[in-house]
């Protein structure tokens, strides 16, 4: 403990004194400001007061102030020597204290998994349950049993990777290959059991496609099949409004064209409205003010006979949609690749909780 001065203002900087050996060196040297600073520092505020005190009072006040500041000037050196050693001694161990942490990662899921997760949910609230198939398909599932034509130019867009493996004892189909949609699942969940069907199948599915801004040779499909007696049109549309409504936003509008598919007949392809320009017309949507975001049709009864089920007694309705496709409408995401790249400098942004985050929910939450 330093000596009481006598004088209680200077008594009341002692134990600031006493606390000079704890600083590091930024506290160090904001407290040598707070107190010998030339301009309101604590000590230099008592030395100037001394002028103006009487006579008989100014020698011995002034020396107690000089004795304080002379401790409290010895005392900022050896912190100073102290800390400086350290500092020295742990650069020569290798070790930089000046060197940034690194940083630690939050887990979290893939934008488009969120995305896939949050349109299941939505149709699971509906009563359609989920269904997966395999990767590597037969032709028969892929593209025979969907009223492909052999040789169709449908197929063009269907190119793929064929397996060079044996059929498989009691499979339907002869080639292996990879699945170029998730509709092969809609023939394996006809087979598998009889109407009423409604079933969502996520999956990842594979084309002879570039890797360029807007494809990617893999990427994914959720599907969507409903079969039962006395389905109709009216039952598609209302369904995917329903779902384009909670997926994006109650008021987002949505239109149907006509289009074709060999698996669906009619066959139409749902738009919603721009989700950057909200219809005005934007890059993004190349200045239409829709954005295209999946195919959909009546199931062809071709389709409904390969799969034994009755085409006089059932009809169905059916969709495929793209899930990296939807997540880059949403966020307004420029190049596909950003989804496969696994940079996290793009990913952390849709981290819940991360303050530089999107908003991960999106406009038309169901999750309320
Ligand atoms: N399978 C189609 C494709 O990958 C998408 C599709 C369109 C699926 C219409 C459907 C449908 O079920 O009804 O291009």
């Amino acid at each position: 403990m330093s000596n009481p001065t006598g004088y209680p203002e200077l008594d009341a900087l002692l134990p600031r004194l006493e606390a000079i050996p704890t600083l590091d060196a930024d506290a160090l040297a904001s407290e040598l400001i707070a107190v010998l600073g030339r301009k309101n520092g604590a000590l230099t505020e008592a030395l100037k007061s001394v002028a103006s005190l009487p006579l008989e009072r100014r020698k011995a006040y002034g020396a107690a102030v000089n004795r304080l500041k002379a401790s409290f000037e010895a005392a900022f050196v050896a912190r100073r020597e102290v800390l400086d050693d350290q500092r020295r001694r742990l650069q020569s161990a290798g070790l930089d204290l000046t060197m940034p942490a690194r940083r630690r990662w939050l887990g979290a899921e893939h934008p488009v998994t969120r995305v896939m997760d949050e349109i299941v949910e939505i149709f699971r609230g509906i009563g359609f349950t989920v269904a997966v198939g395999p990767e590597v398909e037969t032709d028969w599932y892929n593209f025979t049993a969907l009223n492909f034509p052999a040789d169709h130019p449908a197929m063009d867009m269907h190119d793929t990777l064929y397996v060079d493996a044996p059929p498989i004892p009691g499979e339907q189909g002869g080639r292996l290959l990879l699945r170029t949609h998730t509709s092969p699942v809609q023939i394996r969940a006809m087979l598998e059991s009889a109407p009423p069907v409604r079933v969502v199948i996520p999956g990842l599915v594979y084309r002879n496609d570039p890797f360029d801004a807007s494809h990617a040779p893999a990427f994914s499909q959720i599907e969507g099949l409903a079969v039962d007696e006395g389905i109709s049109f009216v039952d598609l549309k209302a369904t995917l409004v329903h779902f384009a409504h909670h997926f994006f936003s109650p008021s987002t509008k949505v239109r149907f064209r006509p289009s074709f598919f060999p698996f669906t007949e009619p066959s139409a392809e749902m738009d919603v409205e721009c989700q950057l320009c909200h219809g005005s017309g934007c890059p993004a949507c190349k200045g239409t003010g829709w954005m295209e975001i999946l195919g959909c049709g009546m199931v062809h009864p071709a389709v409904l006979e390969y799969s034994g089920v009755d085409s006089e007694l059932y009809t169905g309705w059916a969709f495929g949609m793209g899930p990296h496709r939807i997540t880059m409408l949403r966020y307004g995401i420029p190049d596909i690749r950003l989804l496969y790249e696994g940079d996290m400098r793009f990913l952390e942004q849709f981290v819940p909780g991360n303050p530089r985050s999107v908003a991960v929910a999106g406009p038309g939450s169901h999750s309320a």
